[in-house]
């Protein structure tokens, strides 16, 4: 039962042409919980992401952030998107704009924020992050578990409401990964609201309060970490499981 919901998603379906990549989905998250969407390949769980963050439109069904619908379209779209927060996979940081410039920017273009009140605001994130001492070197010095730690306080320097993440920590060497993963679950343990797509299980069960697994655009199961990963009920979470797990 939803107690304080933020994120809802009500019977959505989506299609990319005759593709039916969202089937029927609903989903809710509360504020303050941490959801972790995890599937195999193809299942349609970056779309799902995409959706919430009305990167892509759906063609039916409801989604409501906040209590408020998401709008089709218009002003109060590129606020909402600002609303509820997101970390790729890729980092996509500004090559050329120090780590610093690159947290401060849309706090300038889309907060308005002044440029001196958006840059101590970063500095105070990046210190969060644990890159205070970086914040004047360009993307390309750090590595790649540093440039997605300056993603996320690029997302956080927004005050989002809730933070997407589509596997944040797949294109990151295995050495990396815990270091992000950490402020993941620093940013959980602070009551961020997360939906969070990986295939990191340990993050999952540590840090999850429910896994939802897809498969061919449904959710098939949403459950606690325990009850999904100790007892899947479905055949494609069982299949799915064993060959994550093996290696
Ligand atoms: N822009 C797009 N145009 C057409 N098909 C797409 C597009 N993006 C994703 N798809 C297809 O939609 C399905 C779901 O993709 P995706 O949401 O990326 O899955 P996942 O993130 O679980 O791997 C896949 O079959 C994929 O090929
Ligand atoms: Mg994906």
């Amino acid at each position: 039962m939803a107690v304080d919901p933020l994120i809802e998603l009500r019977n959505v379906n989506k299609y990319y042409g005759r593709l039916h990549v969202l089937r029927d989905i609903d989903l809710t998250v509360d504020r303050g919980e941490v959801v972790v969407i995890i599937g195999p390949s193809g299942s349609g769980k970056s779309t799902l992401c995409r959706t919430i963050n009305r990167l892509e439109t759906i063609e039916s069904g409801r989604i409501v952030i906040d209590g408020r619908p998401l709008p089709d379209e218009g002003k109060a779209l590129a606020g909402l998107r600002a609303e509820v927060g997101m970390v790729f996979q890729s980092f996509n940081l500004f090559a050329h704009r120090t780590v610093l410039a690159n947290v401060s920017l849309a706090q300038l273009k889309v907060r308005k924020r002044k440029k001196a009140e958006a840059d101590r605001r970063s500095r105070e994130l990046l210190e969060r992050v644990g890159l205070a001492t970086h914040a004047d070197k360009f993307p390309a010095q750090l590595s790649g578990g540093q440039q997605q730690r300056v993603a996320i306080a690029r997302a956080l320097a927004m005050d989002p409401k809730a933070l997407l993440f589509d596997e944040p920590t797949s294109a990151l060497d295995p050495e990396m990964i815990n270091e992000v993963l950490e402020v993941m679950r620093q940013l959980a343990r602070d009551g961020m609201t997360m939906v969070v797509v990986t295939h990191e299980m340990g993050f999952a069960r540590s840090a999850a309060n429910r896994v939802v697994f897809m498969a061919d655009g449904r959710i098939v199961e949403d459950r606690t970490p325990e009850a999904f990963f100790t007892a899947p009920e479905s055949d494609r979470a069982k299949d799915f499981l064993s060959k994550i797990l093996k290696h």
